[in-house]
């Protein structure tokens, strides 16, 4: 089949390559003109494992990229909305991209002049109610033609770090949209095998945020429960691995920690608190999740403090700045926090992280970057474990490098002998 992809981020870029290799045919449009040339030389815009080598092998030979969308959804089947979900001011959904891409789709498809149907499919997670009462109305007026327009929904479960693999082994696909548009989206995943879930539109994006939902009060419950299991000298991690042993509880996303971060778990909690209050409901669990989520990262800063007093002047080596291993992405990144304070507090940061560096120099340029964690190291009064990157797992000798041995842990990366220096983690 031939598919456009709107927005070349981490899902459209994934999404695009992915159904490149089930075979179809895909043009992937970007308003960043730097993306497009990167799809179209078979170089990601973005990290992710699997996703380079997909690239190499069908950029220009079954997937390319463009600014037009004049270029790309004329000679499509299907079109995908990969554009970004943010939240506004108020934490409730911004969907001002969303509008713009569904106008640009609209008039391409009014200009294409096409007498086959054609099914404009939201893949960006969007709050219940978005498809139909927001981007069906906009393609259908822009286009002029709704006889030959459907519309659905297909909400994207992918994790960053790991989404080629999720993409090609889903453990669920949920459609939703009438049974003509959602059986056209089913034959694009027929070469995978996995349980389709057809629906409505509406119930499809609300599984959506049901998901993260449950998996970001997960997270935080298993922090919540690690504040408690610190003050009483109990291992949280011995605690949450026979928890996790309960199948109705399972062992994924127990290890607490220094809380979650990324493009999708805060936003979309943040849009499903939103919504609810608009209809008149203040959801008490999704808010305790956020502010769990939300003092986690100041919990290291309290740990750095009682150990070395005084922040002020300073060297501390922060080693993890991407939201979790295996990306470069920063959004909502815990260690975004935990820099903004210690430079408040008039600490000199030198950090360190293998892939997130140049995207965080961004937002902070007067921290320290290095290339290794031993430099970071090197001649500094603590340290604080922000990501679970593996190579932290095998630091040793390097913490030796420190003027003094303070090791603050927020993923539970490193044992330290006391004799070696003071280990402290943060929920154990
Ligand atoms: N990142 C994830 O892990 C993940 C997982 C599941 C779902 N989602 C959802 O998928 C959506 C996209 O997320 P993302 O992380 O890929 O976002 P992203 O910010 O990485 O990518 C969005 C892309 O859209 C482009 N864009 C913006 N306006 C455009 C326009 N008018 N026309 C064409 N392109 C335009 C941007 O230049 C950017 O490249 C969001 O709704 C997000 O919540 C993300």
């Amino acid at each position: 089949m031939n598919v456009a992809i709107i927005g070349t981020g981490y899902v459209g870029t994934v999404t695009g390559a992915c159904f490149a290799e089930l075979g179809h045919t895909v043009v992937c449009v970007d308003i960043d003109r730097s993306k497009v040339d990167l799809i179209n030389a078979g170089i990601p815009p973005i990290h992710e494992p699997g996703l380079s080598e997909l690239l190499e092998k069908h950029a220009r030979n079954g997937l390319r990229a463009t600014v037009a969308y004049n270029d790309a959804i004329p000679c499509s089947d299907l079109t995908f909305i990969c554009v970004g979900t943010p939240s506004d001011k108020d934490g409730r959904i911004d969907l001002s991209i969303v509008r713009r891409a569904s106008e640009s789709i609209g008039d391409a498809l009014k200009l294409a002049n096409r007498d086959s149907h054609h099914v404009v499919v939201v893949k960006s997670t969007v709050v219940p109610g978005t498809t139909d009462e927001v981007v069906a109305p906009i393609i259908r007026e822009k286009s002029g033609d709704a006889s030959t327009v459907g519309i659905a929904m297909n909400p994207e479960f992918l994790r960053e770090g790991k989404a080629v693999y999720d993409f090609m082994n889903p453990d669920k696909i949920v459609i939703g949209g009438d049974s003509r548009a959602r059986d056209t989206v089913a034959r694009l995943y027929k070469k995978i095998s996995c349980e389709i879930t057809l629906t409505d539109t509406r119930t499809a994006e609300m599984i959506k945020y049901a998901n993260n939902s449950f998996l970001a009060t997960k997270i935080s419950f298993a922090n919540e429960i690690g504040n408690i299991c610190k003050r009483l000298g109990i291992d949280v991690y011995e605690v949450m691995s026979a928890v996790g042993k309960d199948f109705r509880i399972s062992e994924h996303f127990l290890n607490a920690g220094a809380g979650f971060g990324g493009s999708c778990f805060p936003k979309d909690v943040k849009a499903l608190i939103g919504r609810a209050r608009e209809l008149g409901y203040d959801p008490l669990l999704l808010n305790a999740t956020i502010r769990v989520n939300e003092e986690q990262p100041m919990r290291m800063i309290e740990l750095l403090a009682d150990r070395i007093q005084e922040i002020r002047g300073r060297r501390i080596a922060v080693l993890g700045l991407a939201f979790k291993n295996e990306t470069d992405d920063i959004r909502e990144a815990r260690s975004i926090p935990v820099i903004g304070e210690l430079l408040n507090r008039g600490a000199t940061v030198a950090a360190y992280d293998p892939l997130a560096t140049e995207n965080m120099r961004k937002v902070f340029p007067d921290v320290l970057y290095c290339d290794s964690a031993k430099d970071a190291l090197a001649g500094a009064d603590a340290c604080l474990i922000m990501t679970e990157w593996a190579e932290f797992g095998s630091l040793d000798q390097e913490f030796e490098e420190m003027l003094n041995v303070v090791v603050i842990d927020g993923r539970r990366m490193v044992s330290l002998d006391s004799d070696r220096g003071v280990y402290e983690g943060i929920c154990w």
